[in-house]
């Protein structure tokens, strides 16, 4: 049986932020999201979250746990104690994880969580060996990595210092034994605080396990730190796809969230932001410099310089040069939409261009309609947005504008640069705009 605690208390003094330090952003979700989600597949009976420092806002952004309030945050021990009067008859491990360690992968904490049961351990702890042990407890062994003291650095002697092997603040604890030390923690060191890390001074025996990639454990206590840890998630990520078939190109110019799904033989080129809940096709290649937000984008498609957000394009479409997609736009396959297109909440049939600088905002196309260079829905009067609609090979000329409410039939031909503020019927051709009229042999009055 094995229970998971985080300790998300504390405020994070050092990132200089009202925010929890836990609920800052790292690649779209914040750093507390992350550490529960490295539980993986461990499946835990029961998955309790310490909260303090603004309480409230920690517990909207996590669903599926249990919360338990620290009232002062006098340490990471005492955070531990607060968990006493909630786990009474529970006899199985703890897994303690620090909220603000967000990069462990799962497969990390299956093998921690292994180890200490094989050795039946009273507490087994990760371990590291790192360049820069800078602000890290060290751990200090006997024997086969029988761990007999952990000191904080700001608590180590200058010899201290020297040992580079730090404590991850990830543990397993056999929870009964862990339960009945906790009460003798002091606060006998620089910050007067009550250290999770004491325990180790009453329990035998006590195992350290080195993890393979150091970077995995990385804490963010700064703003430097949490930038260091998005180069390293993104790394990650794009190192994953590169293995999967993806080609990046300029790979250190490119970000992908870990949320993003990518199929082999896609093509991102430089300077390419892909965010959300996007996924890509293969054959597929966006960029450079485009941005994809919460999107669908089908096989075989292009998208040039561009910013495609909460939308749909399928298979065979090209978007771009500078088209922004926006709101529920769907467009439909081997459609062409180019240069400086704006398009907000519509749905392009398909074999359907938008090639030149026009807005469709609130608009239904058909298939194979052509909208003509500068064409504009009219979609806001001022108080209310109203819809367009256009039917299949509907063709609009040059700097045409569609007053909306409006529907247009198929096979309608406007003329170029039109006002159109009425229904028109299939098969015809709607001119809306002054006759031109030509005068002779006029000259300007001198
Ligand atoms: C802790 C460890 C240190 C380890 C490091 C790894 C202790 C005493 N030290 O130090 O050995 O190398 O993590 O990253 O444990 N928290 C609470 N309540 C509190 C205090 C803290 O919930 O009263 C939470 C914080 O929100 C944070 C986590 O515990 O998520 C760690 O606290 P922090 O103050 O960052 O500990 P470190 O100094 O980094
Ligand atoms: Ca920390």
């Amino acid at each position: 049986m094995v229970a998971v605690a985080i300790l998300a208390a504390g405020r994070g003094t050092r990132m200089k932020s009202n925010l929890p330090k836990v609920l800052h952003q790292l690649g779209g979700k914040s750093l507390v999201q992350r550490t529960l989600e490295s539980c993986g597949d461990l499946t835990p009976e029961r998955r309790l979250v310490i909260v303090g420092y603004e309480a409230q806002r920690v517990k909207e952004v996590l669903k599926g746990v249990e919360f338990i309030h620290q009232k002062e945050q006098l340490g990471t021990g005492h955070a531990l104690q607060q968990l006493i009067p909630h786990l009474g008859g529970f006899t199985g491990d703890l897994l303690v994880l620090n909220g603000d360690v967000p990069l462990l992968r799962p497969s990390t904490l299956a093998q921690l969580l292994q180890t200490h049961q094989k050795h039946q351990n009273a507490a087994t702890l990760l371990t590291a060996n790192l360049p820069n042990p800078h602000g890290y407890g060290r751990v200090f062994c006997h024997g086969n990595n029988l761990v007999s003291q952990i000191i904080e650095h700001r608590d180590c002697t200058e010899t201290q210092k020297q040992n580079h092997r730090i404590n991850a603040g990830i543990y397993c604890f056999n929870w009964p034994k862990l339960a009945a030390v906790l009460p003798k923690l002091t606060a006998n060191n620089d910050q007067q605080e009550y250290y999770l890390t004491e325990v180790v001074d009453y329990l035998e025996p006590v195992m350290a396990v080195n993890v393979e990639d150091y970077l995995e454990i990385s804490g963010i206590n700064d703003r430097k730190q949490l930038a260091t840890a998005y180069d390293i998630l993104q790394v990650r990520v794009k190192d994953g796809w590169m293995k999967a078939g993806v080609t990046l190109i300029d790979p250190d110019s490119i970000t992908i969230e870990d949320t993003v799904q990518l199929q082999p033989n896609s093509i991102i080129e430089p300077g390419t932001h892909l965010r959300g809940n996007t996924v890509i096709g293969s054959g597929t290649r966006i960029g450079p410099g485009s941005l994809i937000e919460n999107s669908r984008i089908g096989d075989n498609v292009t998208v040039l310089y561009s910013v495609v957000r909460d939308s749909e394009v399928a298979e065979g479409a090209t978007i771009g040069p500078y088209a922004h997609l926006r709101g529920k736009v769907q467009v439909g396959e081997v459609c062409r939409v180019g240069n400086f297109v704006e398009l907000k909440n519509a749905t392009l049939g398909e074999e359907t261009n938008v090639a030149h600088l026009s807005y469709l905002g609130d608009a239904t196309l058909g298939d194979q309609v052509n909208i003509g260079a500068g064409t504009i829905t009219a979609n806001y009067d001022g108080v209310k947005k109203h819809p367009t609609s256009i039917g299949n090979r509907t063709k609009t000329g040059s700097n045409s504008v569609l007053v909306a409410p409006i529907e247009l039939g198929e096979d309608v031909t406007v003329a170029a640069g039109s006002v159109l503020t009425e229904n028109v019927q299939d098969d015809s051709l709607a001119i809306a705009r002054a006759r031109q009229v030509v005068k002779k042999g006029w000259k300007p009055k001198k």
